[in-house]
């Protein structure tokens, strides 16, 4: 069975991020073949910034290897170091519909917030479609947001394989984690960048204890009971503690005597125990860019010896000789 998981590169992620997509993509490693790239084509449908683009890239890679992606065993690389993505993105254009992609949600979305969209925008599905048609991808692990993306590419390729009587392309299944949407952010609410209510992953001890100590609470007292059951501090706890310790917090809150600010210490010490071993493999990367650069390309060299099998059987079969 075949996974293929596409992240935009970005800058900084948080506890949701991770909790919610990350490390269930780490731990696929164990369950199928793991094919994880940084759409960096996709990417410059929004940053038309050099210097960002190449931060962001970087970053998000060795944010990953720092996470576990392991190399040997999977195949990791950057979107645009395996071109042959884009000769199917042409070819599958002939196959979709403009009626397709006027549908699509993510299209329409921005479009209706006023930004003016490109090509590059309004054709984004069909370069996913590539990306998930040139592997025999099985699953496709996404959010929410994606899921219409992942139908689209079944259309195209259903469109395709009919067009010239073969099954040339898997029918992908999106498979959608509902975990996502339980991780709170600081008020409550998802843990999203834009609603600016994150706990970062990599980042300052004091940019970390001041996110965390910004967790809205109720307002008991310290000489009050307190309730963990709706509890921003204690939600967050339990992605990082053990049963027991849980037990031992929920006693904390009904005994008075200690206040929000105690439990949220305990989440801090917690959540930067949780990261410390990650935080100095990361710390390892960032001062050996080198190599990481050298494991992207190790992972195309990977991606492409299937790539272009893929692309040549295609090329006979539609007529181009
Ligand atoms: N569009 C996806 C996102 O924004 C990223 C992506 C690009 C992707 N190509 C993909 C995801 C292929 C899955 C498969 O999250």
């Amino acid at each position: 069975m075949r996974i293929l998981s596409g992240i935009q590169p970005s800058g900084t992620i948080h506890i949701g991020n991770y909790f919610g997509m990350i490390k269930k993509m780490i731990e696929s490693q164990n369950e199928g073949e793991l094919f994880a790239f940084l759409a960096s084509y996709h990417a410059l449908t929004s940053v038309k910034d050099k210097e960002a683009l190449e931060n962001n890239t970087y970053e998000a890679a060795i944010n990953f290897l720092a996470l576990g992606m392991d190399p040997e065993k999977s195949t990791f690389w950057v979107q645009h170091d395996v071109k042959e993505v884009l000769e199917l993105y042409w070819i599958l254009s002939n196959h979709t519909s403009m009626g397709l992609l006027e549908r699509a949600h993510s299209y329409k979305d921005k479009t209706a917030r006023g930004i003016v969209a490109g090509h590059g925008l309004f054709s984004y599905p069909v370069l996913m479609a590539a990306d998930i048609l040139l592997f025999d991808s099985n699953i496709v692990p996404v959010g929410k947001d994606q899921i219409q993306h992942v139908e689209m590419t079944r259309d195209i390729a259903t469109s395709f394989n009919h067009a010239y009587g073969k099954e040339i392309f898997i029918l992908p299944e999106a498979k959608v984690d509902e975990v996502v949407a339980t991780v709170p952010g600081t008020d409550g609410a998802k843990m999203s960048k834009s609603y600016n209510n994150t706990i970062d992953m990599f980042t300052s001890p004091k940019q970390r204890k001041k996110q965390v100590m910004g967790i809205v609470t109720d307002s008991k007292e310290l000489d009050e009971p307190k309730e963990w059951e709706n509890c921003n501090i204690y939600t967050l706890c339990k992605l990082f503690m053990n049963e027991d310790e849980l037990k031992d917090l929920q006693k904390r809150y009904a005994t008075p005597g200690e206040g929000y600010g105690h439990f949220k210490m305990t989440l801090l010490d917690k959540i930067n125990e949780y990261f410390a071993p990650y935080e100095e493999k990361r710390e390892y990367y960032l001062n050996n860019k080198k190599e990481v650069r050298e494991i992207l390309a190790f992972g195309a060299s990977k991606a492409k010896k299937i790539a272009s099998a893929k692309m040549e059987q295609i090329r006979d079969i539609i007529g181009l000789i």
